[in-house]
């Protein structure tokens, strides 16, 4: 296990294979960081300065070895933009390079003081948190199903030293680190689920996972199956699930543990397990990646492990119906009438267009709560991905309020939120002549139409629908991003659920 300690010192007295020392462009700052972080390096760095081969620029990272150690300089940017995201890419960058060394033990430098305080509209705990969530999350991997996992190897990480040079910020420095070893571990819990196969991860061991969550906290969880399913007249579940050898589960989780009076927040999560299309079915090209159909479950679990572990004094349900669309033989078909949980009839156009049905019948179920707000995460439209690429999740939403709370998330976070419209004119792309609804908006607006569908089982009660089909799962890795699974949605919710303490 990747371990993760705080101290106080200058890189001469840490011991450590390699040191991380951000660099600012700003010249005072930079010589500032000279000074307070790394006096003896002051020379060879004011050198690389002068010649223009390491300025502190944004892209730069620059290694500088010798008898008194690894030091790896990474360039944080200009200050203008300068915040959170600067020092998470600068960190996954130096871990990287890190990486290209024999280094167990790596020492991230916490920016000095002045530069925290002048460039950095975040605290010195926040400042802690960013760096390790770009260093630690640069790391993850896949590895379940490797035989040689990378972490036996020699020489492979098996420490994070975060320092500081302020003596002061010694105890501030320890309360970053708690906040953020929880905030990577439910980071990495939702990535592991959504990269888990089909035929590991179905509705029922999805609900395995949220009862081991609500176990290890005090988390109350309710698992109903495909009969209590029947019971609650799930229908949208339910017609999703027919093509399917294995059963529906729908997941009912309530955090709660100083049982406060308090209207819940309800998380929603689309736990989609595989998505073949149904009779509709997908092409065969990247079918593979409907595995990570549930990454909306996912982040919803990731949030609850979260929130539970940091023990926010607030009430927090989650909400998964879980299944996979296939294509059996007592499969639902384009024509089927269903009916949702509320008794709305829905024409199924098209049996791709699944998300929305289960996640009808959740929002249905919500109602129930008198909840403060229901926020839902959904893979659910390749709409939503032409029109925002994976630079942010599409928003929808009734409540200027909640929407501008999680916006302010979004930018925190860097799990940016673009608000998207629900137009009147959506709900006349959904007419439907023999139900009260079609499931198919047809050939525009793909994801304001699904969300325009979603609005209809929503009660009175604010509610923010994030399509992250674009921003869950990514083709390539990018700085602490790695390829497929995200985790998107964790750090954005708990970062708004902790806004919403009183
Ligand atoms: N799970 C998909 C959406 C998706 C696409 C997620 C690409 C991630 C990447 C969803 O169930 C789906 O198939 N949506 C259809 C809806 C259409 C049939 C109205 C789509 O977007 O094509
Ligand atoms: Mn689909
Ligand atoms: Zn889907």
């Amino acid at each position: 296990m990747l371990k993760y300690t705080g101290h106080y010192g200058t890189p001469d007295r840490i011991d450590a294979d390699a040191h991380v020392i951000p660099f600012p462009e700003d010249k005072t700052l930079f010589q500032k960081t000279l000074t307070e972080v790394c006096p003896h390096l002051k020379g060879l760095v004011t050198a690389y300065r002068e010649s223009g081969d390491f300025c502190g620029k944004a892209d730069e990272t620059m290694m500088l070895a010798s008898a008194e150690g690894r030091f790896i300089l990474v360039g944080l940017g200009a200050s203008e933009g300068m915040g959170a995201e600067q020092l998470r890419r600068a960190m996954a960058r130096g871990m990287k390079q890190a990486a290209a060394l024999v280094a167990p033990v790596v020492a991230l430098y916490c920016p000095p003081e002045a530069i925290v305080k002048k460039t950095l509209p975040i605290s010195f705990e926040d400042t802690v948190v960013a760096m390790l969530e770009g260093a630690a999350l640069a790391q993850y991997k896949y590895k379940v199903f490797l035989k040689d996992k990378p972490e036996e190897k020699k020489g492979k990480l098996k420490e994070i030293k975060v320092i500081t040079a302020d003596e002061g910020y010694q105890s501030r420095l320890k309360a970053g680190i708690h906040d953020a070893m929880i905030i990577i571990e439910a980071v990495e819990l939702a990535r592991d689920l959504a990269n888990a196969p089909a035929n590991v991860v179905d509705a029922e061991k999805l609900a395995k996972e949220a009862l081991a969550i609500a176990k290890k906290f005090t988390i109350k969880t309710v698992v109903l199956n495909k009969k209590e399913i029947q019971a609650n007249k799930m229908g949208g579940l339910l017609a999703v699930n027919q093509g399917s050898a294995n059963e529906p589960r729908f997941i009912v989780m309530e955090y709660n543990d100083k049982k406060r009076r308090l209207a819940p927040y309800v998380l929603v999560g689309k736990g989609v397990t595989f998505d073949s299309g149904g009779l509709c079915l997908k092409p065969a090209a990247s079918m593979d990646e409907m595995k990570m159909d549930m990454s909306g479950a996912a982040a919803v679990l990731g949030t609850m492990y979260a929130v539970a572990k940091l023990k926010l004094p607030i009430r927090v349900i989650a909400l998964i119906p879980a299944t996979d669309n296939m294509t059996g033989g007592a499969a639902f078909r384009p024509g089927d009438v269903i009916t949702i949980a509320d008794g709305t009839t829905v024409e199924v156009k098209n049996t791709d267009a699944e998300g929305r049905l289960i996640l009808a019948d959740a929002l249905v179920y919500a109602q129930r709560f008198k909840p403060a707000a229901v926020i839902d995460l959904a893979t659910l439209t390749g709409a939503v991905v032409v029109a925002l690429a994976s630079a942010a999740t599409g928003m929808f939403g009734n409540d200027d309020e909640l929407k501008a709370a999680l916006s302010e998330s979004g930018e925190r976070t860097y799990e940016r939120v673009w608000e998207l419209p629900l137009y009147e004119e959506y709900n006349k792309l959904l007419k439907s002549e023999i139900a009260d609804v079609s499931n198919l908006g047809g050939k525009w607006g793909g994801a304001c139409t699904a969300a325009a569908f979603l609005k209809r089982f929503v009660g009175d009660f604010p509610w923010v629908h994030l399509d992250i089909a674009g921003t869950a799962m990514l083709d390539s890795a990018s700085d602490y991003q790695p390829k497929g699974g995200t985790g998107v949605g964790v750090r954005l919710l708990t970062d708004f659920l902790r806004s919403r303490e009183e």
